[in-house]
């Protein structure tokens, strides 16, 4: 039955793992599939046609095991590349939205947008800033290594506090009460980034959003999976494709940090 196939999720790296995580907690009974591209991110330094035969290439790879749905859990990836995706798929295509709305709603100050080069600099997110900006309170962090950083520290290590203390610290002097998060890779370092920062501030990451966008569109296709007494499976695939790779990718999902 189709509700029975499982719902692809794609990234650049591990940073989708986070709305993996998010939408497994939401909708456990659904069938999952996760593909992360680790052994070419990061793509926010690439160029947008590269982005492109990468995502695509990812993407490919889900679609070979069949899957009622796709997730795109990257900001960048959702930039450069889905409207190309929803063109040439018939299946409903989930992509990524900076919570830019609702940090400016539910906070008065500055906000911080970080994210890769790519998303700041898409057409997509300057759309969203002069939507719902009109005070100008917005700006944007571009933040070159952070997620190549972050994928180092999974792998390896890395010299991620430094690069965060010297990213941030020409706001020291705002007033900065919300901190957009439009990179999935960054929620394993909130807190690090918290900290860098030096002072309180709303942290907001979309992928609430767009786990509940998802479970609408599944449920107005009727793709819905009915829970049966037992959780879906959630199969894990990596283009660094050895089992060291899965196994860190396991122990982020289910709530390992950095
Ligand atoms: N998770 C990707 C995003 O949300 C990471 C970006 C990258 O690979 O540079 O943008």
């Amino acid at each position: 039955m189709r509700e029975d196939m499982p719902i692809g999720f794609f990234d650049s790296g591990v940073g989708g793992l986070n709305v993996l995580a998010a939408a497994r907690k939401q909708m456990p009974e659904e069938n999952c599939i996760y593909f992360g591209d680790s052994l070419n991110a990061p793509y926010g330094t690439k160029t947008d046609e590269e982005i492109r035969r990468l995502v695509w290439a990812g993407v490919d790879c889900l679609l070979y095991r069949g899957i009622k749905a796709l997730v795109v859990a990257c900001n960048t990836a959702t930039g450069v590349a889905v409207d190309d995706l929803r063109a040439r798929l018939d299946i409903p295509v989930i992509s990524m939205e900076p919570a830019i709305k609702p940090a400016l709603e539910q906070t008065g100050g500055t906000v911080l947008l970080m994210a890769t080069d790519a998303t700041i600099h898409s057409a997509r997110v300057q759309a969203l800033i002069d939507r719902y900006d009109e005070d100008k309170r917005v700006i944007g962090v571009p933040c070159r290594l952070l997620a190549k950083k972050i994928e180092d520290a999974v792998f390896a290590s890395s010299d991620l506090d430094a690069y965060l203390a010297q990213t941030l610290s020409p706001f020291a002097a705002e007033n900065v009460t919300a901190i957009v998060l439009g990179c999935t890779h960054y929620p394993f370092v909130r807190e690090r980034i918290l900290k860098a920062l030096g002072k309180p501030a709303a942290v907001f990451d979309g992928i609430d959003g767009t786990v509940r966008h998802l479970q609408s569109v599944l449920n107005e296709r009727h793709l819905k999976r009915p829970p049966r007494g037992e959780s879906g499976t959630c199969e894990i695939l990596s283009s660094r494709g050895d089992e060291t790779t899965i196994t860190l990718y396991q122990r982020l999902l289910t709530g390992g940090t950095l």
